[in-house]
C-alpha cells in the first residue's frame, strides 16, 4: 500500500533523469517509457564473480545513503558508527572495501589491523560537512579559545562525520568522538570532566547536531549555545561571549539535511493528514523542533520497523535510505519530507562501475584508493574514538 511517490518536479528541483524536464533549463531530462538499469547490467555478474574470487579475503561495507546497485553486494549495512565496528570486528579480512565516504573509510583503518587495507571505491567521495573544518582552522580557533582564557574549561567533541585529523586534535585535547545516536551521552560526559557549571564543549563541525542535542537533548537554551564563524577573526565572537558560552558550535552543516526547512514540515502536514514527521538531528533546530521524532539513521530504520501498519511518515533524511524504507515497508505510507531531490552526491559517488573496479582490482592482486591515516594522526584518533566506544550504554545498536 506504499503511496511512496518521486518528489514533484518545482522550479528549484534537480529533476530524476527520465522522470520528467524542464524546457527552461538544462534540468532534467525525459525518457517516455521504462528505463534500462542505471549501470551496465553486465556489472552484476562481474561484481559477483570478482567478490566469489575473493571470498572471504574482502568484506564490503555499505552505507545506508549508498545506491542500492551498491547495497546489494554489501556484507553488512549500517551508519557511520555500526560500519566502524563492523570494520574493527572482522580481523580475519585483509581487505576493507568501504562504500560509504572519505572520513568512514579512514575511521575504518584507524580500527582495523595493521595487515588490513581499506579500499574506498572513489576518492571524490568526500563529505562536504567534514571539509567545513579543516584542521588549521581548529587549531587557530583554539588559540583564539587559550587567547580567550577558555581553553582549559573547554572540552572537544566532534561528530564522527569529520576528518581523521579533527579526530586526532580532539584526542590530543582529552575530548571524544560521538555519532547521532550517542551525541547526548557524549555531551553528558564531557561536560562532567570540569567543575560543574565550568565546563564548556567545542563541538564540531555540525552546528545543527550540537545544537540540537544540546538545547531539546540537555536543556540548554539557545543563549548558551554560540557559533564560531572560522572565516572570522576570532571565530565573530567576543571575548565576553566565550566566556559566557556553554556550547561552541563549530559553524559547519550537511548540505544534505541542511535542505529541509519548516515550510518542508508544514507543507507535508497539509498535504498527508495525520503523518508523523520523523528527521535526522543534522537538520536545522527550527524543522527537529517542528518534526514529531528525531533519530540517528539507524533509528530511523527501527522505528519504521516497527510502526503500525497503515501509518504514514514523513521522513527527512538522505533520498536513497528513504526509498528503500518506501520499498521495504509497505505496509506504511512513507514520504519523503521535502519535495525536491535530496541526494547525497558524494555518497552517490560510488556507484557500480566504481565497486566492480576496486573488487576486480583486488581480485588480481591490485590494491586501489587505500586510504592510509599517518600513524600519529591514527594514534590520537583513535584515542578519541575509543573514549567514544567507552562512554556508557554504546552498542551498535544505538
Ligand atoms: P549516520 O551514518 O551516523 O547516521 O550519519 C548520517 C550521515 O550524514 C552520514 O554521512
Ligand atoms: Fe556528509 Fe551530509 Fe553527505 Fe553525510 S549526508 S556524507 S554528512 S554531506
Amino acid at each position: 500500500m506504499s503511496t511512496f511517490a518521486e518528489p514533484a518536479a518545482t522550479p528549484a528541483a534537480l529533476l530524476l533523469l527520465g522522470r520528467g524536464r524542464d524546457l527552461a533549463s538544462e534540468r532534467g531530462v525525459e525518457c517516455p517509457g521504462d528505463l534500462p538499469a542505471p549501470s551496465d547490467p553486465g556489472l552484476v555478474e562481474r561484481a559477483r564473480a570478482a567478490k566469489a574470487a575473493l571470498g572471504d579475503q574482502v568484506f564490503v561495507l555499505g552505507h545506508h545513503y549508498q545506491r542500492d546497485e551498491v547495497i546489494e553486494f554489501a556484507d553488512v549495512t549500517g551508519d557511520s558508527f555500526k560500519l566502524a565496528q563492523q570494520a574493527a570486528a572482522r580481523p580475519d579480512s585483509p581487505y576493507i572495501v568501504f562504500c560509504g565516504v572519505h572520513f568512514m573509510a579512514e575511521s575504518a583503518d584507524v580500527l582495523t589491523a595493521e595487515h588490513q587495507q581499506v579500499v574506498l571505491p572513489d576518492l571524490a567521495a568526500g563529505c562536504s560537512m567534514a571539509d567545513m573544518a579543516a584542521i588549521s582552522q581548529v587549531e587557530d580557533a583554539w588559540d583564539d579559545l587559550v587567547d580567550a582564557g577558555v581553553a582549559d574549561d573547554v572540552v572537544p567533541v566532534s561528530y564522527m562525520n569529520s576528518t581523521a585529523a579533527i579526530k586526532a586534535f580532539t584526542g590530543r585535547h582529552g575530548g571524544t568522538i560521538c555519532t547521532s545516536s550517542n551525541a547526548r551521552t557524549a555531551l553528558d560526559w564531557a561536560f562532567a570532566q570540569r567543575p560543574a557549571g565550568r565546563g564548556k564543549v567545542l563541538f564540531l563541525p555540525d552546528q545543527h547536531l550540537g545544537r540540537n542535542t544540546a538545547v531539546l537533548e540537555l536543556g540548554l537554551s539557545l543563549g548558551d549555545c554560540v557559533l564560531f564563524d572560522p572565516h572570522k577573526p576570532m571565530g565573530g565572537l567576543t571575548r565576553e561571549q566565550l566566556q559566557n558560552a556553554r556550547m561552541i558550535l563549530w559553524r559547519g552543516h550537511c548540505s544534505v539535511h541542511g535542505r529541509f526547512s519548516l515550510d518542508s514540515v508544514n507543507d507535508v502536514r497539509e498535504r498527508v493528514p495525520g503523518v508523523q514527521v520523523l528527521v535526522h538531528p543534522e537538520c536545522r533546530h527550527e524543522v527537529v523542533s517542528a518534526a514529531d521524532h528525531v533519530g540517528s539513521t539507524e533509528k530511523i530504520i527501527q522505528t519504521l520497523a516497527a510502526a503500525p501498519a497503515g501509518s504514514s511518515w514523513a521522513i527527512g533524511t538522505e533520498l536513497n535510505l528513504v526509498r528503500r524504507l518506501a520499498r521495504e515497508n509497505p505496509q506504511l505510507d512513507v514520504t519523503f519530507l521535502d519535495r525536491t531531490v535530496c541526494f547525497c552526491s558524494t555518497m552517490n559517488r560510488i556507484d557500480l562501475p566504481h565497486l566492480v573496479w576496486s573488487l576486480e582490482s583486488l581480485a588480481a592482486g591490485r590494491v586501489v584508493n587505500r586510504i592510509v591515516v599517518d600513524p600519529d594522526v591514527a594514534h590520537w584518533a583513535r584515542v578519541a574514538l575509543d573514549q567514544m566506544l567507552a562512554l556508557p550504554g554504546i552498542t551498535a545498536k544505538d
